[in-house]
């Protein structure tokens, strides 16, 4: 039996599209920091066949049909990938999973890269005994369950990296600075509750379909993600503000022009992005906005500016304030 503990992150350069859609392998980099909190929760056992139970905030969850499928996918993925370590026999043929998650749903925090994450570290402590991965080839698990995953696998601010080729272990994530390096807070401001209708996975699918895609992943890789990490390690807020709403952006700007359109900004996120710009203007505030797939709105701050931009999140009419900070990453529990 064994136990983890993750969290969900918050990407900077943003993950979308894939080069191969069935291992989740990106066709660019992505950059992210790994959050605090809210946590997810999974215990992993043998079993005869697959089971899983799942608890959100106490409230018990059935997963069928295909959250099933995406989990059975996944071990297999994962078994495939440790035979490539020589490991094949190392999972058990099955495996009961019990998940407990304390991310409320449909606010914007993805609750899948906090899954997939712990997921990958249970394994990876279930299989400890024949041999002890590396965060980078726990991170490769991950992935195989869902790509933002990956780069939760680890604290503090993480890269994944799209490689080349598609072998299964072609994209990982790799730690740019952990936890301690610099203390950012995210400030979620949640003006809907409502479930998203298309979800990030058949989103990947759609992102070519945009003819603003391949710009965006030339600008990512050719100096966005290298000038975010050197603002990361520099700890240049200014840069990381100027780099990470570029291409949260021009991300949204790839997802409403791809066919079909996928609109994941409300009007509501419009209105707290212009507030957002309008107290930096007054205040000189170090904050940042960004967007996943969804109407959220993550406000990214320094530690002085957590004040004032938790007053401005509260101020919003009719939003849930929800509030985390820079963590650890996936580990197991004792
Ligand atoms: C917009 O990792 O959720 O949040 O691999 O299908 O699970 P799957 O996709 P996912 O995609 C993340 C999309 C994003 C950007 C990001 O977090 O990088």
């Amino acid at each position: 039996m064994a136990t983890a503990i993750s969290t969900p992150n918050i990407a900077f350069i943003k993950y979308w599209g894939n080069r191969k859609n069935t291992l989740r392998i990106p066709v660019a980099d992505s950059l992210s920091m790994t959050l605090s909190e809210p946590s997810v929760e999974i215990t992993i056992d043998h079993a005869d066949t697959l089971k899983i139970q799942s608890s959100t905030i106490g409230e018990e969850r059935e997963i069928a049909g295909k959250h099933l499928d995406r989990f059975q996918k996944v071990i297999d993925l994962a078994k495939e990938y440790l035979g490539t370590l020589g490991m094949a026999d190392a999972l058990p043929g099955e495996l009961s999973i019990r998940i407990d998650s304390h991310i409320p749903p449909a606010v914007g925090l993805a609750s899948s890269a906090a899954v997939f994450s712990c997921l990958a570290r249970a394994i990876a402590a279930l299989i400890t005994e024949e041999k002890v991965l590396t965060d980078e080839q726990v991170s490769i698990i991950a992935r195989l369950g869902s790509g933002s995953a990956a780069r939760s696998v680890m604290g503090g601010f993480v890269a994944l990296r799209a490689g080349e080729g598609e072998s299964i272990d072609a994209a990982k994530a790799v730690q740019i600075a952990d936890e301690h390096h610099w203390l950012l807070h995210d400030i979620v401001v949640i003006p809907s509750r409502e479930e998203k209708k298309v979800g990030s996975t058949e989103g990947h699918a759609l992102a070519a379909t945009s003819p603003y895609f391949a710009a965006r992943i030339e600008a990512i890789t050719t100096r966005r993600q290298q000038e975010c990490i050197d603002a990361i390690l520099r700890k240049d807020f200014e840069k990381l503000q100027h780099m990470s709403e570029e291409d949260a952006l021009d991300m949204h700007h790839v997802m409403e022009t791809s066919n079909p359109p996928l609109k994941y900004l409300s009007q509501e996120t419009h209105h707290i992005v212009g507030e957002v710009k309008a107290l930096r203007e007054t205040k000189h505030l170090p904050v940042l906005f960004t967007m996943d797939a969804g109407p959220t709105v993550h406000l990214v701050c320094t530690d002085e500016a957590a004040e004032e931009v938790r007053a401005f999140a509260s101020a919003q009419k009719g939003c849930t304030i929800f509030e985390s900070q820079v963590g650890p990453g996936a580990r197991v529990k004792e």
